[in-house]
Protein backbone atom coordinates (compact mmCIF):
# COMPACT_ATOMS: atom_id res chain seq x y z
CA UNK A 1 0.00 0.00 0.00
CA UNK A 2 1.28 3.21 -1.34
CA UNK A 3 1.99 6.61 1.58
CA UNK A 4 -1.10 8.36 0.79
CA UNK A 5 -3.55 5.20 0.84
CA UNK A 6 -1.62 4.02 4.18
CA UNK A 7 -2.05 7.31 5.56
CA UNK A 8 -5.80 7.64 4.82
CA UNK A 9 -6.41 3.97 6.38
CA UNK A 10 -4.91 5.19 9.35
CA UNK A 11 -7.02 8.06 9.98
CA UNK A 12 -9.68 5.84 9.51
CA UNK A 13 -8.74 3.15 11.00
CA UNK A 14 -6.94 4.08 14.36
CA UNK A 15 -3.62 2.34 14.65
CA UNK A 16 -3.36 2.07 18.50
CA UNK A 17 -5.66 -0.58 18.19
CA UNK A 18 -6.82 -1.29 14.59
CA UNK A 19 -10.35 -0.10 15.81
CA UNK A 20 -12.52 1.91 14.35
CA UNK A 21 -15.77 4.05 14.93
CA UNK A 22 -17.98 5.21 11.77
CA UNK A 23 -20.95 7.45 12.04
CA UNK A 24 -22.65 6.58 9.26
CA UNK A 25 -25.23 9.15 8.12
CA UNK A 26 -25.34 8.83 3.85
CA UNK A 27 -28.94 7.38 4.07
CA UNK A 28 -30.63 10.26 2.88
CA UNK A 29 -29.40 9.32 -0.75
CA UNK A 30 -31.87 6.77 -1.07
CA UNK A 31 -34.32 7.05 1.72
CA UNK A 32 -34.24 10.74 1.97
CA UNK A 33 -34.84 12.52 4.91
CA UNK A 34 -35.45 9.55 6.77
CA UNK A 35 -36.08 10.24 10.94
CA UNK A 36 -33.78 12.25 12.82
CA UNK A 37 -31.56 12.76 9.39
CA UNK A 38 -33.70 15.99 9.07
CA UNK A 39 -30.85 18.39 10.30
CA UNK A 40 -27.73 15.89 9.70
CA UNK A 41 -26.27 19.34 11.41
CA UNK A 42 -28.09 19.34 14.38
CA UNK A 43 -28.64 15.37 14.75
CA UNK A 44 -24.37 15.11 15.15
CA UNK A 45 -23.42 18.09 16.90
CA UNK A 46 -23.14 16.20 20.32
CA UNK A 47 -21.90 12.90 18.37
CA UNK A 48 -18.75 14.29 17.15
CA UNK A 49 -16.98 13.85 19.92
CA UNK A 50 -17.39 9.81 20.34
CA UNK A 51 -16.80 9.56 16.24
CA UNK A 52 -13.97 8.56 14.69
CA UNK A 53 -15.53 8.92 11.26
CA UNK A 54 -18.03 10.03 9.12
CA UNK A 55 -19.91 8.00 6.56
CA UNK A 56 -21.98 10.82 4.25
CA UNK A 57 -22.70 12.01 0.98
CA UNK A 58 -21.45 15.15 -0.90
CA UNK A 59 -24.48 17.05 -0.64
CA UNK A 60 -24.80 16.87 3.71
CA UNK A 61 -20.70 17.35 3.35
CA UNK A 62 -20.81 20.92 1.79
CA UNK A 63 -24.40 22.16 3.42
CA UNK A 64 -24.09 20.76 6.68
CA UNK A 65 -20.62 20.14 7.71
CA UNK A 66 -18.24 23.24 8.56
CA UNK A 67 -14.78 22.73 7.01
CA UNK A 68 -13.44 23.41 10.36
CA UNK A 69 -14.31 19.94 11.32
CA UNK A 70 -10.90 17.91 12.56
CA UNK A 71 -12.45 14.75 11.75
CA UNK A 72 -12.24 12.17 8.54
CA UNK A 73 -14.72 11.45 6.54
CA UNK A 74 -16.04 8.08 4.01
CA UNK A 75 -17.65 9.63 0.89
CA UNK A 76 -20.57 7.96 -0.65
CA UNK A 77 -19.95 7.70 -4.24
CA UNK A 78 -22.31 5.18 -5.30
CA UNK A 79 -26.34 5.74 -5.78
CA UNK A 80 -28.70 6.69 -8.65
CA UNK A 81 -31.36 4.68 -6.63
CA UNK A 82 -34.32 4.99 -4.48
CA UNK A 83 -36.63 3.94 -1.91
CA UNK A 84 -39.70 4.49 -4.40
CA UNK A 85 -38.13 3.28 -7.49
CA UNK A 86 -38.12 0.31 -9.21
CA UNK A 87 -34.70 -1.72 -8.20
CA UNK A 88 -32.55 -0.64 -4.83
CA UNK A 89 -29.93 -2.64 -6.51
CA UNK A 90 -29.33 -0.19 -9.85
CA UNK A 91 -26.60 1.69 -7.94
CA UNK A 92 -23.80 3.96 -10.15
CA UNK A 93 -21.28 6.07 -9.33
CA UNK A 94 -22.41 9.22 -9.31
CA UNK A 95 -19.59 11.34 -7.43
CA UNK A 96 -15.92 11.05 -9.05
CA UNK A 97 -12.72 10.51 -7.73
CA UNK A 98 -12.05 13.77 -8.77
CA UNK A 99 -14.38 15.49 -6.63
CA UNK A 100 -13.95 13.45 -3.79
CA UNK A 101 -10.01 14.49 -3.56
CA UNK A 102 -11.20 17.61 -3.84
CA UNK A 103 -13.29 17.54 -1.12
CA UNK A 104 -10.36 15.56 1.24
CA UNK A 105 -11.96 12.20 1.45
CA UNK A 106 -10.50 9.74 3.48
CA UNK A 107 -12.39 6.85 1.57
CA UNK A 108 -14.80 6.38 -0.95
CA UNK A 109 -17.90 4.01 -0.35
CA UNK A 110 -19.26 1.94 -3.37
CA UNK A 111 -22.45 -0.28 -2.59
CA UNK A 112 -22.20 -3.82 -4.16
CA UNK A 113 -26.31 -6.08 -4.89
CA UNK A 114 -24.54 -9.36 -5.53
CA UNK A 115 -26.91 -12.06 -6.81
CA UNK A 116 -29.38 -9.49 -7.98
CA UNK A 117 -29.90 -8.70 -11.47
CA UNK A 118 -27.07 -6.07 -10.74
CA UNK A 119 -24.83 -7.59 -9.89
CA UNK A 120 -22.73 -7.27 -12.67
CA UNK A 121 -23.04 -3.83 -13.08
CA UNK A 122 -22.03 -3.21 -9.02
CA UNK A 123 -19.10 -5.07 -9.24
CA UNK A 124 -17.47 -3.91 -12.26
CA UNK A 125 -18.07 -0.19 -10.88
CA UNK A 126 -16.81 -1.93 -7.74
CA UNK A 127 -13.56 -2.74 -9.64
CA UNK A 128 -13.22 0.45 -11.83
CA UNK A 129 -13.24 2.55 -8.69
CA UNK A 130 -10.75 0.89 -6.95
CA UNK A 131 -8.52 1.12 -10.53
CA UNK A 132 -8.94 4.60 -9.94
CA UNK A 133 -8.19 4.59 -5.94
CA UNK A 134 -5.13 3.21 -6.79
CA UNK A 135 -4.47 6.00 -9.29
CA UNK A 136 -4.89 8.64 -6.54
CA UNK A 137 -4.03 6.79 -3.11
CA UNK A 138 -7.85 6.90 -2.21
CA UNK A 139 -9.26 3.57 -0.12
CA UNK A 140 -12.50 2.15 -1.53
CA UNK A 141 -14.96 0.57 1.24
CA UNK A 142 -17.40 -2.38 -0.59
CA UNK A 143 -20.84 -1.74 1.32
CA UNK A 144 -22.75 -5.34 0.70
CA UNK A 145 -26.20 -3.68 0.24
CA UNK A 146 -29.34 -6.43 0.62
CA UNK A 147 -31.77 -3.40 -0.36
CA UNK A 148 -35.17 -4.16 1.18
CA UNK A 149 -34.40 -8.00 1.38
CA UNK A 150 -32.95 -8.13 5.14
CA UNK A 151 -33.60 -11.60 5.42
CA UNK A 152 -30.22 -12.37 3.00
CA UNK A 153 -28.39 -11.30 6.11
CA UNK A 154 -26.57 -15.11 6.35
CA UNK A 155 -22.32 -16.47 6.64
CA UNK A 156 -23.04 -17.96 3.49
CA UNK A 157 -24.08 -14.74 1.22
CA UNK A 158 -22.53 -12.15 3.52
CA UNK A 159 -19.14 -14.13 3.51
CA UNK A 160 -19.84 -14.49 -0.32
CA UNK A 161 -19.76 -10.60 -0.73
CA UNK A 162 -17.41 -9.72 1.10
CA UNK A 163 -15.03 -12.09 -0.43
CA UNK A 164 -15.69 -10.79 -4.12
CA UNK A 165 -15.40 -7.17 -2.53
CA UNK A 166 -11.69 -7.98 -0.94
CA UNK A 167 -11.22 -9.83 -4.42
CA UNK A 168 -11.97 -6.93 -6.97
CA UNK A 169 -9.47 -4.61 -4.65
CA UNK A 170 -11.46 -3.14 -1.93
CA UNK A 171 -9.62 -1.72 0.90
CA UNK A 172 -12.37 -2.30 3.63
CA UNK A 173 -16.04 -3.98 3.38
CA UNK A 174 -18.47 -3.14 5.30
CA UNK A 175 -21.39 -5.86 5.91
CA UNK A 176 -24.66 -6.88 8.43
CA UNK A 177 -23.59 -8.94 11.30
CA UNK A 178 -25.03 -12.45 11.38
CA UNK A 179 -24.55 -16.08 13.18
CA UNK A 180 -21.45 -17.41 12.44
CA UNK A 181 -19.77 -13.67 11.85
CA UNK A 182 -16.53 -15.11 12.70
CA UNK A 183 -16.58 -17.27 9.24
CA UNK A 184 -17.31 -14.13 7.46
CA UNK A 185 -14.01 -12.24 8.72
CA UNK A 186 -11.91 -15.12 8.67
CA UNK A 187 -12.37 -15.86 4.79
CA UNK A 188 -12.28 -11.62 4.03
CA UNK A 189 -8.99 -10.45 3.79
CA UNK A 190 -9.36 -6.65 4.56
CA UNK A 191 -10.82 -5.11 7.73
CA UNK A 192 -14.63 -5.94 8.15
CA UNK A 193 -16.74 -3.71 9.78
CA UNK A 194 -20.35 -3.51 10.45
CA UNK A 195 -23.26 -1.35 9.86
CA UNK A 196 -26.28 -1.74 12.26
CA UNK A 197 -29.24 -1.91 9.64
CA UNK A 198 -33.02 -0.61 11.06
CA UNK A 199 -33.17 0.19 14.68
CA UNK A 200 -33.30 -2.54 17.22
CA UNK A 201 -35.98 -3.24 19.67
CA UNK A 202 -33.78 -2.09 22.56
CA UNK A 203 -30.37 -0.58 23.05
CA UNK A 204 -29.15 -3.65 24.56
CA UNK A 205 -29.78 -5.28 21.18
CA UNK A 206 -27.93 -2.90 19.41
CA UNK A 207 -24.72 -2.96 21.77
CA UNK A 208 -25.09 -6.57 21.86
CA UNK A 209 -24.75 -6.48 17.85
CA UNK A 210 -21.67 -4.86 18.35
CA UNK A 211 -19.73 -6.38 21.40
CA UNK A 212 -20.21 -10.36 19.03
CA UNK A 213 -19.37 -8.77 15.75
CA UNK A 214 -15.77 -7.14 17.86
CA UNK A 215 -15.51 -10.67 19.29
CA UNK A 216 -15.98 -12.37 16.11
CA UNK A 217 -13.03 -10.13 14.38
CA UNK A 218 -15.12 -6.99 13.24
CA UNK A 219 -12.02 -3.75 13.40
CA UNK A 220 -15.43 -1.42 14.30
CA UNK A 221 -18.88 0.01 13.68
CA UNK A 222 -20.00 2.21 10.67
CA UNK A 223 -23.65 2.43 12.49
CA UNK A 224 -26.10 4.63 11.98
CA UNK A 225 -29.80 4.23 13.06
CA UNK A 226 -29.45 2.46 16.19
CA UNK A 227 -27.03 5.47 17.23
CA UNK A 228 -28.69 8.82 16.06
CA UNK A 229 -32.50 7.37 16.25
CA UNK A 230 -31.91 6.19 19.47
CA UNK A 231 -33.77 9.10 22.41
CA UNK A 232 -30.27 8.49 23.99
CA UNK A 233 -27.65 9.36 20.87
CA UNK A 234 -25.26 9.94 22.99
CA UNK A 235 -25.34 7.11 25.63
CA UNK A 236 -25.44 4.71 22.71
CA UNK A 237 -22.17 6.03 20.88
CA UNK A 238 -19.94 6.49 24.18
CA UNK A 239 -21.26 2.73 24.61
CA UNK A 240 -20.09 1.61 21.33
CA UNK A 241 -17.36 3.49 21.42
CA UNK A 242 -16.01 1.74 24.81
CA UNK A 243 -17.31 -1.76 23.16
CA UNK A 244 -15.16 -1.02 20.25
CA UNK A 245 -11.57 0.66 21.75
CA UNK A 246 -12.25 -0.19 25.24
CA UNK A 247 -12.92 -3.66 25.24
CA UNK A 248 -15.83 -3.18 27.30
CA UNK A 249 -18.56 -5.55 28.06
CA UNK A 250 -22.10 -5.50 27.40
CA UNK A 251 -22.77 -4.60 30.83
CA UNK A 252 -20.09 -2.18 31.01
CA UNK A 253 -20.67 -0.55 28.26
CA UNK A 254 -24.57 -0.19 29.12
CA UNK A 255 -23.00 1.55 32.52
CA UNK A 256 -22.74 4.27 29.78
CA UNK A 257 -26.55 4.42 28.80
CA UNK A 258 -27.25 5.74 32.08
CA UNK A 259 -24.17 8.54 32.49
CA UNK A 260 -25.97 11.54 30.31
C1 LIG B 1 -27.23 2.58 4.02
O1 LIG B 1 -28.21 3.26 4.16
C2 LIG B 1 -25.94 3.08 4.36
O2 LIG B 1 -24.89 2.47 3.69
C3 LIG B 1 -25.63 3.13 5.82
O3 LIG B 1 -24.42 3.79 5.93
C4 LIG B 1 -25.50 1.80 6.50
O4 LIG B 1 -26.64 1.01 6.34
C5 LIG B 1 -25.17 1.97 8.00
O5 LIG B 1 -26.17 2.57 8.71
P1 LIG B 1 -27.15 1.75 9.67
O6 LIG B 1 -26.34 1.36 10.86
O7 LIG B 1 -28.25 2.70 9.97
O8 LIG B 1 -27.60 0.54 8.92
Amino acid sequence: MDWGMKNRMSRLIKPKDNRAVWLAIDHGYFLGPISKLEDPARTIKPLIPYTDALMLTRGVLRNCIDTGLDMPFLLRVSGGNSIAGPALSNEGVHTSMEEALRLNASAVAFSIYVGTEHEHQTLMCLGSLVNEGQRYGMPVLAVTAVGKELEKRDARYLGLCCRIAAELGAQAVKTYYCDDFEKVVKSCPVPVVIAGGPKLNTAMDALELAHSAIQQGACGVDMGRNIWQSPNAVGMIKAIRAIVHGNASVKEAAKLLKAR
